[in-house]
């Protein structure tokens, strides 16, 4: 699996499985543009690429924020001429009760969870066209294909939105040789749920997760191994939830 001369753009770069998927994706020859809210991270990320022999910058990016998506990647295409992957990784999640849940809860959930993916895909979308190549993978979560486990129940509906989105991107970006797909990752450790309290006895391999082992089935959606598959969703979750 190689990457040779192509540009990928990560959203939530800067830690967990976005950060997985940026060094995945530079050891194998991509030039990598890391966007995250949190700028410092984004740019340690690209140096660390870069002193590994990598191609990568970092930018600041507030996914919630549209005009701000648009501008960056009008940038990105002035200075790179294409977008071959994108991996839509930026995230936030939340333990909520459905009584507490509040309209902010809601909105900010929603605006970043599952907008940003959509504006984020479509601002994209526009680039790769041109070529008429182009990989997206969003990322979904068992959460929203089982009702939520642990969390509220706006990630629930923000999570089985980016699937349900993501099929609907995969039959308009088709007719572009352009492969959109979901993978749903079950119980991972990285920073997001180091506080969260997820039983790994429910989960048949007995353990959680690396976020390696959720950027390796997102880089094989990216490669060519891929090409014929679009619209499908991954379950990377150790058989937590089986299809
Ligand atoms: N870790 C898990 O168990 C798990 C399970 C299912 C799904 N997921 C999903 O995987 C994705 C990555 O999660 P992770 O576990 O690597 O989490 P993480 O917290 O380690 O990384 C998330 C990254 O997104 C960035 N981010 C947050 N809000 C942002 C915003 N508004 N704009 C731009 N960037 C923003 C953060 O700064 C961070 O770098 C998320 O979509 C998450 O919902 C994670």
């Amino acid at each position: 699996m190689n990457f040779n001369n192509q540009v990928a753009v990560v959203t939530g770069g800067a830690a967990g499985i976005g950060k997985s998927c940026c060094l995945g994706l530079a050891k194998r020859g991509a030039t990598v543009i890391i966007l995250d809210k949190n700028e410092d991270g984004a740019k340690a990320v690209a140096e660390e690429i870069m002193a590994a022999g990598g191609v990568a910058e970092g930018f600041a990016l507030d996914i919630a924020n549209v005009a701000q998506i648009r501008e960056l990647v009008d940038l990105i295409e002035k200075k790179y001429s294409k977008i071959d992957i994108l991996i839509n990784c930026a995230g936030i999640t939340q333990v909520v009760k459905v009584e507490d849940l509040t309209e902010f809860d809601w909105d900010l959930m929603l605006d970043i969870d599952l907008k940003g993916t959509f504006f984020m895909s479509q601002a994209v979308l526009d680039v790769m066209k041109k070529n008429r190549f182009g990989k997206i993978v969003n990322i979904g979560s068992v959460a929203g294909e089982v009702g939520g486990i642990v969390v509220g129940a706006n990630y629930v509906a923000a999570k089985a939105g980016v699937i349900g989105l993501s099929k609907s991107l995969a039959k308009s970006a088709a007719p572009y040789g352009i492969n959109v797909n979901t993978v749903s990752p079950g119980f991972i450790d990285t920073e997001m749920t180091k506080t969260l309290n997820q039983d790994v006895n429910l989960v048949p391999l007995g353990r959680k997760g690396t976020a390696e082992e959720v950027s390796d089935v997102i880089l094989f959606l990216c490669s060519d191994y891929a090409r014929y598959l679009t619209g499908v969703n991954l379950d990377v979750n150790g058989g937590l939830h089986m299809n």
